[in-house]
């Protein structure tokens, strides 16, 4: 059995509609029978254009859209079937970056009370004890910041350096799944690359499992072992990274790829 497992996972939503009485007049099938399976240590790479079901899959992952049918099986224990009290508590076991580092960070919280609050999520313990300020040093190293800049606040540090500090907030509760949605879409070039081999560094390090979504295949290829392309809803491609890349089978995938601005340049 893989570390996670997705077993025809749909989730719909009604669209409701009628003048007098609301009722289902359409269903957005924007998980539509996905099967997927991630082992340990795996960076998964999603990808599809916009709309095509990606974060919302991610959401159903973490059981914060519960899934219409399907299973989400991670470590062997099947989530969907659990009561709603165990499914807070393993929402820690799932950790998110997001594209926009700044409004994802608390503006009025300096980076040592973001990361401690993070890392007494999963320790309580830890609070107000000696030990926090030794772990926000170790997590701040992990990602690549001098811990002398702990008492700053998020502005005071540049995109990618925010970026850092989403992703030690991330891992700050030791998950055991890493979900990042578009982590450097919004980043320059030159920062991206930064970001992306912080990323393969963690994976290296710490066997961080990830399921890295973007809507462009290059980087995705560059970071991910397994790639899947979504498609309204359904997964159309899956496979090795190189190969799907290399050798798409898909007639969407070719789409995609022929959208790689110097793939174009060079067709
Ligand atoms: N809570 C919701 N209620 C109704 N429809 C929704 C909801 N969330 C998402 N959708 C619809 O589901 C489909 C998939 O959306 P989703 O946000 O998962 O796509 P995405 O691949 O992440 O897109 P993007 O690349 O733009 O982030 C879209 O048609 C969207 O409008
Ligand atoms: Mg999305």
């Amino acid at each position: 059995m893989a570390f996670l497992e997705l077993h025809d996972l749909k989730t719909h939503f009604p669209v409701k509609g009628g003048a007098l009485i609301s009722k289902t007049i359409d269903t957005i099938k924007a998980v539509d029978g996905v099967d997927l399976s991630i082992e340990k240590g795996e960076i998964l790479g999603l990808v599809g254009e916009s709309g095509c079901g990606k974060s919302t899959l991610s959401r159903t992952v973490m059981q914060l859209q519960p899934a219409t049918s399907g299973k989400v099986i991670l470590d062997g224990e099947d989530l969907t079937a659990l009561p709603k009290e165990i499914v807070r508590q393993r929402r820690l076991d799932f950790q998110m970056v997001f594209q926009d580092p700044y409004a994802s960070l608390n503006p009025r919280m300096t980076i040592f009370s973001t990361l401690a609050e993070a890392i007494c999520q999963r320790h309580p313990d830890l609070k107000k004890s000696d030990d926090l300020t030794g772990k926000v040093v170790e997590l701040m190293a992990t990602v690549g910041l001098d811990s002398r800049h702990m008492r700053k606040y998020p502005h005071e540090f540049s995109g990618g350096q925010r970026q850092r500090i989403a992703i030690a907030r991330a891992l700050a509760p030791e998950p055991k799944l890493v979900i990042a949605d578009e982590p450097v879409s919004a980043l320059d070039v030159s920062i991206q690359s930064q970001i992306l081999n912080l990323l393969l560094d963690l994976k290296a390090k710490l066997g961080l499992t990830m399921i890295f979504i973007s809507h462009d295949l290059s980087v995705v290829r560059y970071i991910a072992d397994n790639i899947a392309v979504m498609y309204a809803g359904k997964i159309v491609e899956y496979g090795e990274a190189d190969e799907v890349f290399h050798n798409p089978k898909d007639d969407y995938t070719k789409r995609l790829l022929s959208a790689i601005p110097h793939m174009k340049a060079t067709a």
